[in-house]
């Protein structure tokens, strides 16, 4: 059946490619596309009202018309792209009913800004970015310390993009500073709409970083953006999986609106996940096209620049706190541009001055749930000893839509220098949760809590030696800590290795 379809799938591609060479068939291909494009954009327009409870036509037949059509055109665009995945994990696991989605709605003029997000550049600047309706609105943000009272004025960029026959507004990225660190700065967007407000991370520690992975938008996620917003924190780490829009474009506008009031305020720094891709058999072809365009991360900035948006660097706390965004989507075999990085990256890293290193991917290395079974190891595989020689204190992943904690390990036995792994997948996606753990799986020894439940995790480095993570689950109005785990920082087993080494050395 798989093999069908990708023989399918290839067979669509050729004759594609054979029909775009035919200049009379191209205009038949042309007309097709602008069916399709007044189809997709009436049945997104329909599914967008519904969810905000208005009428699309005014009249209850005519929703129930459209209503119909829009929901099996959805099912027809993301039936292909579901075949595709489900061609790479066949018996994937199937998932409890999906909640609603919470769709946000931008009543403002086309000018205004939407979708503020902010992330972290280098050691004392930030990237302020957001999205008009209007393409024509200046890249602009100004800024300063007290409300109203802006003393500085920086200018950006902005870009757009098309995916098939959606056309993003503009884009806009504009990076602010030098700024000082603890410190609230007010700023505004494109000299027109509201005012925003951030705080930038502490230059020492201690610092406290929220984990939430595979967020997604609905009631769900709304829960889990509460309680993580019900409590301070200095910046936000999200392993993949952001939108879930899955092709439908106007849902990453929506997931934007729905993160602005957090994401505005304290940066998240983000990586990508599977739903990021977002390629479709026979319309599009190049991965990442929204997610790069819209969650641009400092990936050309600071000491350590990767060259792509897919994995990447920064220091925290002043570099006490070294943090590796690796991409489980991008190539990471040896020879790969994403290794070689890695390993400058690494290398670069002096644990007398940076007690603490983190990293975030997204498929999980080491998983006791049913789902996503074994899709990390080629990545494990590839890459595990590199984190282990650097010791590398935790590994946060997502994918898989559970809270998972393991002991410190290496190849598949307890290792006390090798990193803590948790897989915290349990934002709050359409798709629910991952129900079932395997009882005697190989893992089952190493993983010391399992459960199936959405919430949020915490990461506070309180010195150079000690940290506590806790995860809080969405328990309905408040979030409820159910594991919390002390950890001291490798920093030290790793010059305890060199101490030995270097005796040896002395032996000999
Ligand atoms: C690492 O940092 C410490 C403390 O700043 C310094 O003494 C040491 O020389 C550094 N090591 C390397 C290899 O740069
Ligand atoms: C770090 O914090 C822990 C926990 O509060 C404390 O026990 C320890 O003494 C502190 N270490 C240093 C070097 O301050
Ligand atoms: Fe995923």
């Amino acid at each position: 059946m798989c093999k069908m379809a990708r023989v399918a799938a290839a067979l669509i591609r050729v004759m594609f490619h054979v029909v775009a060479v035919a200049v009379p068939v191209k205009s038949l291909a042309g007309v097709a596309k602008v069916a399709f494009a007044l189809i997709n954009q009436r049945c997104l327009g329909y599914m967008d009202q519904a969810a905000l409870g208005r009428s699309y036509t005014g009249t209850f037949c005519g929703d129930a018309l459209v209503g119909a059509m829009a929901h099996s055109w959805r099912i027809l665009v993301q039936g292909l792209t579901s075949l595709m995945f489900l061609c790479v994990h066949a018996d994937e696991y199937v998932r409890p009913p999906p909640s609603p989605l919470v769709l946000v709605a931008h009543d403002k003029p086309a000018s205004h800004p939407q979708q503020v997000h902010i992330s972290v550049v280098g050691a004392n600047n930030m990237r302020i970015s957001w999205v008009t309706d209007d393409r024509k609105a200046p890249s602009v943000v100004e800024y300063g310390k007290s409300p109203g009272k802006y003393t500085t004025l920086a200018t950006g960029e902005h870009t757009t993009y098309q995916y098939f026959f959606y056309k993003s507004g503009a884009i806009h990225h504009v990076t602010i500073g030098p700024l000082e660190p603890s410190t609230t700065y007010y700023y505004r967007c494109g000299r027109a709409g509201d005012e925003f407000s951030l705080r930038t991370p502490p230059a020492t520690l201690p610092i406290e970083f929220v984990v939430i992975g595979d967020l997604g938008q609905t009631g769900w996620t709304a829960s889990t953006l509460s309680h993580i917003g019900a409590a301070d924190y200095d910046m936000l780490l999200l392993p993949g999986d952001l939108s879930y829009a899955d092709t439908q474009q106007p849902l990453w506008d929506s997931f934007g609106r729905l993160v602005q009031p957090l994401a505005s305020a304290r940066p998240w720094m983000v990586t990508e996940g599977n739903h990021e891709i977002e390629t479709l058999p026979v319309v599009e072809f190049a991965p990442f096209v929204a997610y790069n365009a819209r969650w641009r991360m400092p990936y050309d900035a600071g000491d350590s620049p990767s060259g792509s948006n897919l994995y990447y660097s920064f220091d925290a706390a002043g570099g006490a706190a070294h943090v590796v965004m690796l991409g489980s989507y991008a190539p990471f075999e040896e020879g790969s541009e994403q290794r070689r990085w890695l390993e400058r990256d690494l290398a670069r890293v002096n644990r007398s001055r940076t007690p603490w290193l983190l990293v975030l991917l997204h498929a999980p290395w080491y998983n006791t749930n049913e789902a996503h079974q074994g899709e990390g190891d080629r990545m494990r595989r590839a890459m595990e000893k590199m984190l282990y020689d650097a010791r590398v204190d935790v590994v946060f992943a997502g994918h898989v839509h559970a809270y998972e904690r393991f002991a410190r390990i290496y190849d598949n036995e307890a290792d006390s220098r090798g990193p803590m792994y948790i897989t915290i997948g349990d934002g709050g996606n359409r798709e629910g949760l991952a129900l079932r753990f395997i009882k005697d799986h190989k893992s089952s020894h190493l993983s010391l809590f399992q459960e199936a439940s959405f919430g949020h995790g915490r990461l506070r480095i309180v010195n150079e030696t000690s940290a506590v993570w806790s995860w809080h689950r969405n328990d309905d109005d408040h979030a409820t800590v159910r594991d919390e785990v002390w950890l001291e920082s490798l920093a030290a087993a790793k010059s305890a290795l060199a101490k030995t080494a270097r005796r040896h050395a002395d032996e000999l």
